[in-house]
């Protein structure tokens, strides 16, 4: 995935400084590269600066002008180069090209392009739409040029154009987001809000199979297969210019670690309605699936037990697994796709097929305008605002307290349901002190040098360990390896050594005993046993103490792992808030 931004009449005529600062704020989708198009004031040609390496301080000497393009990239074809970093100019440097996805038919089109004697600077698939466009342009206008372009480009892919004789952008979507920005007298294109947020929140995101031209005029939309206008209904979003900033914290991740004492309880207040219809539908017999990736399928595999105990069976599949069962899926099965950025691809494709064999599907997501939101019948948004970080924190703890509260509206307990999240909430603000973060830090420089670290956890607690050693993963680099305790005996026991830190997260649930025998196992070969558990135990060497909160006590167990994962991280010279090789969602098979 990568990060779009354009934008048409800066109001202070220096549209590249404009796009440099947006690109900033979609870093978090890309970083292996940056670049940006300007069309110059009184110059004949189009004008690029690109770099590899992230964005974070760069500066660009680019010259004024009112309209500029820029990106910043995930690489998928052609390694991390200067050449390779988008914008992708034509032979005339009068078009400019970015571009997410992939052209899954690049090579057959560029060797059509040598042949009438284009010439190539870089190895990527996207250049080839830059040639193509200017082949087309030939003959045609410069809109039609390009919506026929993007006809004949196979693969999932969102482009952004800016031509110099029309001083327009113009961008065409299949399966990679984008969304227009309608400010006062300047518009905007970007793949995420964020980037423009400062100066409007009146937005169209556009669909799959939609073009958009933006010209000092405004935005046009258009029907690419037709190439007729159509008319852009815009909508106004409750983003606000905070959600989107730092907000004096040093990085997004923690920032967006603490948000989390809004973000949970305002699932209370949204969705009751959309709750309880699923719930009236499970209660009837639809079947229920749970898929999503990553920190998702962790989300599934949690409410998977929260579902059990509410005498409930339901099944989860990883998105990337999905199917080899789906074809036990029917007319009569509920899926909920869970996603922060609605756009993953694995998840995209397990929806599509649960569609075809006649499912409904529910969407459980936090960024609005997506893909998966389009996909399904019902929408259970969770409302956490712009999550930056790349690591998931405050949509993962909202998907899960959304999905917890349909669990407890299935037992025709949803009052009871807001009730425990509200008693959660105010537990975890006072919970969440100084107290707790200078033990974290201390705890973090302890384990600053190792390279092993185990989890375990038993029912409810397994899930939380799965989500709490990725945090760590993630965050840190450090190996993070979760089990379920019981598994322990089976083999794993055989990589504790002396010394070795092994985590131990429980509830004050029926199978607290049976964890802290595991636990005691693991001590008797000499492990270091941290607790992270709302209760004291001769068997933990160290305790992070949580509140006990019952079932929900894996709200706080998790945090424990978010934070101390963040504090390693910082500790060890990672980047909390873009960890190496990642993006924040996955728009590629
Ligand atoms: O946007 P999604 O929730 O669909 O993304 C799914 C995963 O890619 C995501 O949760 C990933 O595992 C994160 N890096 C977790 O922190």
């Amino acid at each position: 995935m990568c990060g779009i931004f354009g934008i048409i009449n800066d109001k202070n005529n220096q549209a590249a400084q404009t796009v440099l600062e947006g690109l900033k704020k979609l870093e978090y989708r890309g970083y292996d590269s940056w670049g940006i198009s300007i069309i110059p004031q009184n110059q004949k040609e189009i004008q690029v600066d690109k770099h590899i390496g992230k964005i974070g301080e760069a500066k660009t000497n680019l010259p004024k002008g009112l309209i500029a393009l820029g990106h910043t990239r995930w690489a998928t074809h052609g390694g991390v180069t200067d050449n390779n970093a988008h914008p992708h100019l034509d032979c005339t440097k009068k078009i400019a090209v970015i571009h997410n996805g992939v052209v899954e038919n690049y090579q057959e089109i560029k060797v059509e392009l040598l042949q009438k004697g284009h010439k190539f600077i870089s190895e990527t698939d996207t250049e080839v739409i830059a040639h193509l466009i200017e082949e087309k342009s030939k003959s045609k206008k410069i809109n039609e040029a390009i919506f026929e372009t993007f006809k004949l480009l196979r693969g999932s892919n969102a482009i952004a154009v800016l031509d110099y004789n029309s001083q327009t952008i113009i961008a065409c979507r299949n399966g990679s987001p984008l969304v227009v920005g309608l400010g006062q007298n300047q518009y905007f294109l970007a793949s995420d809000v964020p980037a423009f947020l400062k100066e409007t929140n009146k937005v169209y995101f556009l669909n799959d199979g939609e073009g958009v031209i933006l010209s000092n005029s405004g935005a046009k939309l258009y029907d690419i297969d037709s190439e007729k206008e159509k008319i852009l209904t815009p909508q106004i979003l409750d983003w606000k210019l905070e959600d989107a900033e730092k907000g004096g914290y040093p990085h997004f991740l923690l920032k967006e670690i603490y948000e989390q004492l809004k973000t949970i309880p305002k699932t209370t207040s949204i969705n009751e309605k959309e709750i309880n219809i699923l719930a009236e539908k499970i209660n009837s017999g639809y079947k229920v699936v749970l898929t999503g990736c990553g920190t998702a399928s962790y989300c599934a595999l949690a409410t998977k037990y929260f579902f059990a105990e509410q005498g409930i069976d339901v099944a989860v599949i990883p998105s990337y697994e999905f199917m080899p069962f789906s074809k036990f899926i029917n007319n009569k099965t509920l899926v909920f796709a869970i996603s922060q950025s609605g756009e993953t691809a694995d998840t995209l494709i397990a929806v599509k097929q649960a569609k075809k064999r006649g499912a409904e599907i529910v969407a459980v997501i936090n960024a609005r305008g997506s893909t998966l939101e389009r996909l399904s019948n019902v929408v259970l948004s969770v409302g956490a605002g712009p999550e930056i970080a790349v690591v998931s924190t405050k949509a993962f703890t909202s998907q899960l307290s959304t999905l917890y509260l349909l669990t407890t509206a299935v037992a025709n307990k949803y009052e009871e349901g807001k009730e425990k999240i509200i008693n959660l909430n105010k537990v975890l603000t006072k919970w969440l002190n100084n107290q707790l973060t200078s033990q974290l830090i201390m705890l973090a420089k302890k384990l600053m040098n190792e390279e092993h670290i185990y989890l375990i956890g038993k029912h409810i607690n397994y899930p939380a360990t799965l989500e709490f050693a990725l945090k760590i993963k993630e965050t840190s680099y450090v190996h993070a390896e979760p089990f379920a305790a019981g598994e322990l005996k089976h083999g794993v026991i055989t990589l504790i050594q002396k010394g070795t830190p092994c985590f131990v997260l429980a509830s004050n649930d029926d199978v607290r005993d049976e964890v802290l025998s595991s636990a005691s196992e693991i001590k008797a070969r000499g492990g270091l046993i941290i607790g992270v558990a709302p209760f004291e135990s001769n068997e933990f060497d160290v305790l992070i103490k949580t509140p006990d909160l019952e079932d929900l006590t894996i709200f706080a167990n998790i945090i424990v792992g978010q934070l101390l994962g963040y504090y390693l991280g910082v500790g060890r010279g990672a980047d909390p808030d873009k960890p190496r090789n990642l993006a924040k969602s996955v728009t590629v098979k």
